[in-house]
């Protein structure tokens, strides 16, 4: 066990907290005010080459390990939420899903633009009538020769107008609810494919979010990922790694709220002393302090995990239930700390409070991690070896296992 940061991942967080500060805190309150997402930044990101951080440089990736993409994730988010979501769902959930899943002329034509940020990748799991519940999915895909016909709606889309590659989940089966799930790489371009921005969100008003109709688009064979009915299985892959990422951001707002509280401990005096020396005060920076430290070790805790190759499905989960639950209450806290300032945007915590509450419901809400947990702790959920191999970083000439 070693807690240091490498220098690698050292000078990673500090590149990225440099970007942030110049490029994304001088303006957010702007981008959130006007709910306007900036491409700009996925263009930046791409160029400090974080669109592909764990994904092996063979594939056009950086080829770093998982502990640095949560670095990344982490310091994203101490600017805004908005962008580490982009970096989740086009990496985590689409970019990481492809080089997991597809075969190699797959990940030719659509992992390596992806991971140089030349391309962005979205995912379209849920819908409607299916949220926490995936198998109930209404979205249909026939077989017609070369090529499938997909229809049907997908909902809460983030980066929907961005994308230009969806990995869309449609049953090829209605008749068994896991396995009758199919997954589909989908071009925007493809004809059929239309996108609706969601406006008028509680928070991460600076992201692009929305919904993706699909009206008879005919998707080849060829971009249908993994085999007919394993759509359910390469979903909670994917969420293995998405919800790792929205884990690590959710240490980046613990952080910044306890940034923001802590500066203004320092200047805000009540009853002749610095607010920081009250003792409600400083159980509420205690509590944010030690959440902090927490949720960090839960993070990467199941990124060791990933860097061995090994099935984390458990120890993600909880990290991710773990840190955003502690990330609401930091921001919370952060709010009341700045009293009435607080509740103006002059001040970032409001943001953080609005922003805290999407990852306590998006990548599983925290009932299904709860759930998912007292189900491990009590025997009825375990997680079984993986008909495809988890990849074990180093990639080059790592030794690849199941556990
Ligand atoms: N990897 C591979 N296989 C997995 C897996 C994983 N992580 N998790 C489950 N499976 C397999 C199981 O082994 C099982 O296989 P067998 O049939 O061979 O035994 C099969 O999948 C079914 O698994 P479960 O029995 O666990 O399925 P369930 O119906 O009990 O559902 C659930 C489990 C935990 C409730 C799941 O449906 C779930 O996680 N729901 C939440 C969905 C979610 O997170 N949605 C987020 C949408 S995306 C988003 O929010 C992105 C965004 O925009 C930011």
């Amino acid at each position: 066990m070693n807690f240091e940061l490498t220098e690698e991942q050292q000078s990673v967080k500090k590149m990225v907290r440099k970007f942030v500060d110049k490029e994304i805190i001088p303006n957010i309150q702007e981008w959130d005010r006007q709910q306007h997402f900036e491409p700009n930044i996925l263009k930046r990101l791409a160029e400090l080459q974080l669109m592909g951080v764990c994904i092996p440089e063979e594939y056009g990736g950086a080829g770093m390990d998982y502990n640095t993409l949560a670095i990344v994730c982490e310091e994203l988010e101490r600017g805004d939420t908005a962008y580490r979501t982009a970096v989740s769902v086009h990496t985590g959930l689409n970019s990481m899903t492809i080089f997991q899943w597809g075969n190699e002329e797959q990940k030719q034509k659509y992992l390596v633009p992806q991971a140089k940020g030349d391309k962005v990748g979205a995912f379209g799991l849920t819908e409607p009538n299916a949220g926490s519940d995936v198998a109930a999915m209404n979205s249909t895909a026939v077989r017609d020769g070369d090529h499938y016909v997909l229809n049907g709606s997908k909902t809460w889309i983030s980066l929907c107008d961005v994308a230009d590659h969806f990995l869309i989940f449609a049953k090829t089966d209605h008749d068994v609810p896991h396995k009758g799930i199919t997954a589909f790489i989908v071009e925007r371009t493809f004809a059929g494919v239309e996108t609706k921005a969601i406006k008028g969100k509680l928070g991460i008003r600076a992201g692009n979010t929305g919904e993706v109709f699909l009206t008879d688009v005919k998707v080849p064979v060829a971009n249908r990922l993994g085999e007919e009915g394993e759509g359910f299985k390469i979903a909670m892959s994917a969420l293995d790694n998405g919800r790792f990422t929205v884990a690590a951001g959710a240490v980046g707002l613990i952080g910044a709220s306890l940034e923001a509280s802590l500066k203004y401990c320092h200047e805000r005096k009540t009853f002749g002393k610095e607010i920081g020396k009250h003792q409600l005060v400083q159980q509420m920076i205690a509590k944010m302090s030690a959440n902090l430290e927490i949720s960090r070790l839960l993070v990467f805790k199941a990124g060791t995990l990933k860097n061995a190759g090994k099935r984390n499905t458990k120890e993600t989960s909880l990290a991710k239930w773990i840190a955003c639950d502690a990330a609401f209450d930091a921001a919370n806290d952060a709010v009341q700390i700045h009293g009435a300032y607080g509740y103006s945007d002059e001040y970032p915590v409001e943001r953080f409070l609005r922003n805290s509450k999407a990852p306590v419901i998006y990548e599983g809400t925290r009932e299904i991690h709860t759930v998912m947990q007292g189900e491990y702790a009590l025997g009825y959920r375990e997680d079984k070896q993986l008909r495809n191999q988890l990849h074990a970083w180093p990639y080059e000439g790592a030794t690849v296992t199941n556990s």
